[in-house]
């Protein structure tokens, strides 16, 4: 599903800043994969790049099999847009409008009907168990409501691969349990291949598998196995062993 290949990233600028070096990562479609490492290690510079948001300076990027950075575009955009779902810590909504308008948004882009829209919405809103919100304004909702319109909305088109930045970075841990809970369900029935980026350990404890990076260079990966606590442990220790900033860690709550 998705393969990054010795991947290094250097910000040019007054001085060049080296990111990342030499990552490589394989995600197979229907993994639930998360990252990890401490504040500037180079997650989202990683994130941004398999969003096509940023190019990487050497090495390669493949979603299945083909190389987004290689389109045109216009070809790009659109690849973005039906095959990539992106859910930021910001939620990303606009606040005037309605739960139901954010959520069709990407719909309106590709010149859906309006009947067609309305009911891909509702659908999905059942799914994720917010249809008693969809006339309400985002001002007017919870910042877990806002993430969980906000996982709809990148959710409308099917996306094959979700990627999510930092997703309960805003929310208290209620609702930071109700997202991961909504994101894992996403991932079992739908079969979304998922990559999140997070400092939480909590949320990191619903994915398949770990991968932690330290000053853009990986790290160590560990896998879940059945016991998510037990696996929020191991994650816990493996920041701690990481240092930095990584392991300034919210109250236990598991
Ligand atoms: N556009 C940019 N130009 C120059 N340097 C950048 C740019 N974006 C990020 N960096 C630098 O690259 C490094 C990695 O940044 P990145 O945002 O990927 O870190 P991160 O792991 O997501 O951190 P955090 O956990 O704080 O979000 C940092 O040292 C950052 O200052
Ligand atoms: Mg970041």
């Amino acid at each position: 599903m998705l393969n990054v290949k010795q991947v290094s990233k250097i910000y040019e600028g007054k001085i060049a800043y080296r990111a990342l070096t030499d990552i490589d990562l394989t995600i197979e479609a229907g993994e639930f994969v998360g990252i990890m490492g401490p504040s500037g290690s180079g997650k989202t510079t990683l994130l941004n790049m398999i969003a096509t948001i940023d190019e990487p300076t050497t090495g390669e990027i493949l979603i299945n099999g083909s190389n987004p950075h290689r389109l045109k575009k216009e070809e790009l955009a659109k690849f973005r847009r039906r095959e990539l779902g992106f859910v930021f810590q910001d939620f990303n909504l606009l606040h005037t409008l309605t739960v139901e308008e954010n959520i069709v948004l990407p719909l309106t882009l590709d010149g859906k009907k309006v009947k067609e829209m309305k009911e891909k919405a509702n659908e999905i809103a059942e799914k994720l168990g917010i249809t008693g919100i969809m006339k309400k304004r985002i001002f007017e909702i919870s910042g877990g409501q806002a993430q969980r319109a906000a996982v709809a909305r990148a959710m409308i088109h099917s996306p094959k691969l979700l990627l999510a930045d930092e997703p309960t970075g805003n929310l208290d841990s209620k609702a930071s349990k109700d997202v991961m809970e909504m994101l894992e369900s996403i991932n079992k029935h739908e079969k979304t291949t998922m990559m999140l980026v997070t400092h939480d350990p909590l949320a990191a404890s619903y994915c398949h598998r770990v991968v932690f990076i330290r000053d853009g260079k990986f790290y160590s990966e560990i896998h879940r196995g059945d016991h998510r606590q037990a696996f929020f442990q191991k994650i816990i220790d493996t920041l701690s062993l990481l240092g930095g900033d990584a392991h300034d860690l919210s109250p236990i709550r598991v």
